[in-house]
């Protein structure tokens, strides 16, 4: 097949039908964007940290979910809450630290308080209002503390302790119902015993946070791992199977992965987690995005917060057993940076791939068909991950993946 001029490069590939591929639109038009912060990541459950970041009472960390600024906090109780990160006087955010504890006094505010500096109201960890500056002075009886707590926001921590908060109010299922069982492949793994953050690092990269997923979801890019071909490219990987969940989540089933195979490596079997099997390695594709990742000694999580069409930020976690001794931790931590940290032998090259798909998909550029079309029995090249993905994405967006100006219809292709 020769190279083809405009006309051909456009035309609809007769082999393949709608569903097997998406419009680049969906990664590069400005309207579409805004319409997923308003349809679905205000809408669903998003996992904004880990509870061993705040491992105290009065420990905070903060973050954002489709723009809207979210604290979440320990509270003494041993409970940890999610807050609007917004005062309810002039709409100043109210803390503005990543992270950090409210036990000690801030400059402008109390000690166990949440305080904002512009006027210095303070705020308990329960979010109720303690105090308003001279607040009879400038509203008599007519506004009280009663009448300005902070906006509570839905929270849970479930599966391994993860923390998740959902902006809706009326979000019709907690967080398990939700997962519809995706989790469960990993859930002795991570649930036996508390787990711990060893490791965290983010980035913001030029692409649409949809390619992350992808990435994420469909194994056929291992021809880009070497490290993955080296330790994978056996019988037992090309048996690996994709399974679809509800709600657009997916598995990666699992396979025993050949370490020892790769220079300088060695077997992870001693450091397993609970309950799983040696070097054994399964992956959850969570809606709209997010992704767990459990290689036999470390488990990895991606949250992404989409910054704009072609932005997202990307943040990294490596957690670990809390009952870690200091020397199980050291390989641990090992065991993640040799192929998840910045410098490992995988993380860098995916983001190179989405990062070269963020270059060719600004906003503005002309219309591409980006494929997803193989089929080999759900296999791991198989590519109905990102198939099932997109036929949840399509119901929430009511738009066609295939062609998003045109209403949601069920693809023929999953
Ligand atoms: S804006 Fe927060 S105290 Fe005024
Ligand atoms: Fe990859």
């Amino acid at each position: 097949m020769p190279a083809r001029n405009h006309r051909q490069w456009n035309d609809v590939p007769g082999v393949l039908k709608p569903g097997e591929w998406v419009d680049s639109r969906i990664y590069s038009d400005p309207d579409i964007y805004e319409e997923e912060l308003e349809k679905i990541f205000k809408k669903v459950w998003i996992p904004v940290c880990h509870e061993s970041e705040l491992p105290e009472p009065y420990d905070f960390r903060t973050s954002s979910i489709a723009r809207e600024p979210v604290i979440v906090v320990r509270g003494t109780d041993n409970q940890i809450r999610a807050f609007l990160n917004v005062c309810p006087h002039r709409g100043m955010m109210i803390e503005r630290r990543p992270s950090g504890s409210f036990k000690e006094a801030q400059p402008s505010g109390n000690p166990k308080h949440m305080t904002c500096m512009f006027h210095g109201w303070m705020f308990d960890m329960k979010g109720n209002c303690a105090f308003i500056t001279r607040g009879e002075d400038g509203y008599q009886d007519r506004l009280k503390k009663e009448n300005v707590g902070l906006r509570r926001l839905r929270c849970e921590v479930v599966f391994g302790g993860f923390v998740w908060v959902c902006l809706n109010d009326q979000v019709p299922s907690g967080v398990e119902e939700w997962a519809a069982g995706c989790f469960d492949c990993i859930r002795e793994a991570v649930d036996t015993e508390p787990l711990e953050v060893f490791h965290y690092h983010k980035a913001i990269i030029g692409t649409n946070y949809k390619l992350w997923h992808d990435t994420n979801s469909e194994f056929y890019h291992d021809y880009m791992h070497y490290h993955n071909r080296v330790t994978g490219f056996n019988d037992e990987y090309f048996a690996r199977k994709n399974v679809g969940f509800p709600n657009g989540h997916v598995n990666v089933n699992s396979f025993t992965v050949k370490y020892e195979e790769y220079e300088g490596f060695e077997s992870r079997e001693t450091l397993s987690f609970p309950g799983f099997p040696p070097n054994q390695w399964y992956m959850i594709d969570f809606f709209p995005g997010m992704n767990f990742n459990l290689r036999g000694s470390a488990l990895r999580c991606d949250i992404v917060t989409p910054l704009g069409p072609d932005k997202v930020m990307i943040e990294f976690r490596g957690l670990g057993l809390k009952s870690d001794t200091p020397e199980e931790r050291r390989i641990r931590i090992d065991h993640h940076n040799s192929i998840w940290g910045p410098f490992g032998r995988n993380l860098h090259e995916d983001l190179i791939g989405v990062a070269g798909q963020g270059s060719t998909m600004l906003p503005g550029s002309e219309p591409r068909r980006i494929l997803h079309g193989r089929h080999e029995d759900e296999f791991i090249h198989d590519e109905i991950g990102m198939r099932h993905f997109y036929d949840e994405w399509g119901k929430w967006m009511d738009r066609s993946p295939s062609n998003p100006m045109e209403k949601y219809m069920a693809a023929a292709a999953e």
